[in-house]
């Protein structure tokens, strides 16, 4: 079973982290690390994907052989940034079911509003992978899942790339039952809501958007 929070601290994923926040990087060096990333933490999230066997001919002899069992896995990705995430992981888990959530922030009442959701079916029967890069309050990510167990799903993880601890104390007195795997947890959130010393708009810089 995974902890609340795992920290993936892989070398490889703590260097390509490093070159990720450099502001100096290029909008498609960004991409390109954040595509590699994300392979390496989707290793770590899918690591209790449920096995059986299935019986299979080696040119040597017949064997018992370990597969994946049970209904395609459900990638979420919670728009924009989370496609950043998404496209990595389905390259390690092609025949993955993708939805995705749209949420904003009311500029009033400063809470989530969801503007648009598609999520695969029978969501009940999968492990559902909600992913986001950056987990800053949690408020949306927190309501991004409530919406998944609005629609079924029970068993859930929730994969960034980096997390404040503000975020990661939201998921867990929201969802204590939604393990998060990270590539790190910074000291804390600015005024407007950016995780320090973060590496800025994951979605902009992805994009090259301002
Ligand atoms: N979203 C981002 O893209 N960056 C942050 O630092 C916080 C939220």
């Amino acid at each position: 079973m995974l902890d609340h929070l795992t920290v993936v601290t892989h070398p490889l994923v703590q260097h390509k982290l490093t070159i990720m926040r450099n502001k100096e990087t290029s909008t498609a060096g960004f991409r390109r690390l954040l595509r590699e990333i994300s392979l390496l933490l989707a290793y770590e999230v899918t690591r209790e994907l449920d096995m059986t066997t299935a019986t299979i001919q080696t040119p040597l002899r017949e064997m018992q052989a370990p597969i994946l069992d049970g209904k395609k896995l459900a990638l979420i990705s919670i728009l924009r940034a989370g496609n950043g995430l998404l496209d990595g992981i389905l390259e390690l888990v092609p025949a993955a079911r993708v939805g995705f959530i749209g949420l904003y922030r009311d500029p009033e009442t400063l809470k989530p509003v969801q503007y648009y959701a598609k999520v695969p079916d029978a969501l009940e029967d999968r492990l559902v992978i909600a992913v986001d890069p950056m987990l800053a309050t949690g408020n949306s990510s927190a309501a991004a899942i409530d919406l998944l167990k609005e629609k079924g799903a029970k068993n859930i993880r929730f994969l960034c790339l980096l997390a404040a601890p503000e975020g990661v104390a939201r998921m867990k007195e929201a969802h204590p039952d939604v393990p998060i795997v990270t590539a790190a947890v910074d000291e804390c959130l600015d005024h407007h809501g950016y995780i320090v010393p973060g590496l800025g708009d994951a979605g902009d810089r992805m994009f090259g958007t301002k």
